[in-house]
């Protein structure tokens, strides 16, 4: 059973030829951008036209950066008066990542997402309650729009307050849960406090879960906990959020929907496609995007082609489950952090010294995040009032910045060990 049978089906010969005809379109759109109206590389492709799918190789790459640079408006291609929503990443201090979408944009995602969904055995029948953050978050939206598109009765439940999210489980008889995997070992232990047990006081049959990394062994213990199938859904706000690739009934690896996105995996250092099946870093070509359209976005997630082509009968390639990344990005909460925000908001404060470090724990099931910074020396006293202030103002403050309430400690000058060489930050200890 497909959402869209041709398109889901199609023979790789055809898709080929479909990536291309929209390759030329993407180009032909995205020039009218000021960021890529100047590359010459790219103008040129406009002029003598796409001939193969190999061409993609000779265009260059973008990146975060590229996308921080030209903020706000440097990569959109149509008036602003076309643009009907913007998403963007945290961060108050430098520029953060702004993708923006017309109607045609926000159809197309939604209808991504229905497919992704219906592919995972979600059928209008279901009630699918949606535990993400709403918001500028993309798992919010993105799913809604994709569950109403499908027919579903969604719940748009939001993220937090795990009590008032089993009562609408079971006031409405939820039978699809969307949820960041780490957050479902606290709603499971929420479920048990309640004397409840998921498995006979619910309906639930299907979790679809992503947005951070998680193992085989993760989800079979989703699976097992809850008497569910989790199905694994990948994504980023770059390429519109979630909907890139999804698991299929037959939960082995995540189909890519190749008539929206040109898929390459290069070695991150050399920036050549890898052996096949052999694990690199993903880039990703949107081609069907119009306010936004970009070219060879380096992801930074590391992940692999697998081999053969799924039993479902969709000809899409299947990715890996993402195994890690080339940055220092870490995930917690669903909530996307450099350490390089946290280093900013800290060094703001003159009572603080240069030595800080960042160690992500599981503590009863839930992630935290514990920033530990050095107070300096003169102001280092037994001053409990003082300490009180600087730990509120700095908990406020980090969590503006990253959206996750962090526990700050403050510690001795000199205290936190020196790492030889380059400073190691943080240290993930999270139980996986
Ligand atoms: N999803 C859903 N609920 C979450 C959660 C998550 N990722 N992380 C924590 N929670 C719950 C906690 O369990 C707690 O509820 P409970 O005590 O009733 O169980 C409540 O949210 C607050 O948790 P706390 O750890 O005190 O919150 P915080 O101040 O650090 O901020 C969130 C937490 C949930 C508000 C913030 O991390 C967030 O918005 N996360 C969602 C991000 C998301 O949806 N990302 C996906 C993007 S596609
Ligand atoms: P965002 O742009 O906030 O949606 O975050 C996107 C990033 O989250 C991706 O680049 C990945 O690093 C991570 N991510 C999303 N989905 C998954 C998933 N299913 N498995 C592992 N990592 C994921
Ligand atoms: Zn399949």
């Amino acid at each position: 059973m497909y959402w869209e049978k041709e398109i889901e089906t199609l023979d790789r010969k055809s898709l080929e030829k479909l990536q291309v005809d929209r390759l030329t379109g993407t180009l032909g759109q995205a020039v009218k951008s000021s960021y890529y109206g100047r590359i010459s590389e790219i103008t040129d492709f406009v002029e003598s036209g796409i001939k193969s799918i190999e061409q993609i190789s000779e265009l260059p790459f973008t990146t975060k950066e590229d996308l921080r640079n030209n903020f706000p408006w440097g990569f959109l291609t149509t008036g602003k008066k076309e643009v009907i929503r913007l998403h963007s990443s945290s961060g108050t201090t430098g520029n953060p990542i702004v993708v923006y979408h017309n109607r045609h944009d926000i159809n197309s995602w939604a209808n991504l997402m229905a497919r992704s969904l219906f592919a995972a055995g979600v059928r209008d029948t279901d009630v699918f309650q949606n535990i993400c953050g709403y918001g500028l978050f993309t798992g919010g939206l993105g799913f809604q729009y994709g569950i109403e598109k499908l027919g579903c009765l969604s719940i748009p439940a939001g993220a937090g307050n795990s009590l008032r999210q089993i009562k609408l489980m079971r006031d409405f008889g939820t039978t699809v849960v969307h949820a960041i995997p780490s957050y479902l070992g606290r709603l499971y232990d929420v479920f048990k406090a309640e004397g409840l047990d998921p498995r006979k006081d619910t309906n639930l049959h299907t979790f679809v879960v992503g947005a951070e990394p998680h193992t085989e062994e993760h989800r079979q213990r989703i699976e097992e906990m809850f008497g569910v199938k989790a199905y694994n859904s990948f994504g980023l706000s770059e390429m519109n959020g979630p909907g890139v690739a999804f698991e299929c009934k037959e939960q082995n690896g995540l189909h890519i929907w190749e008539d929206a996105y040109i898929v390459e995996i290069i070695d991150p250092k050399t920036l050549l496609p890898v052996a096949d099946g052999e694990i690199g870093e993903l880039v990703m070509t949107t081609l069907d995007r119009q306010a936004m359209p970009l070219i060879r976005y380096r992801t930074r997630d590391l992940t692999r082609f697998l081999p053969d082509q799924c039993e479902c009968g969709r000809t899409h390639r299947r990715i890996d489950r993402i195994s890690g990344r080339t940055d220092d990005m870490i995930i917690i909460k669903g909530c996307n952090i450099f350490p390089m925000q946290i280093e900013k908001v800290i060094m703001k404060l003159s009572e603080v010294g240069d030595d800080y470090r960042i160690i992500l724990e599981t503590v009863d099931s839930q992630d935290v995040i514990i920033v530990e910074v050095e107070v300096k020396k003169d102001w280092f006293s037994g001053d409990t009032t003082f300490f009180d202030k600087l730990k509120k103002r700095l908990t406020h403050l980090i969590r503006d910045e990253v959206l996750v309430s962090p526990v700050v400690k403050l510690v001795e000058p000199g205290s936190i060990p020196k790492s030889e060489g380059k400073a190691v930050r943080v240290f993930d200890c999270r139980k996986k």
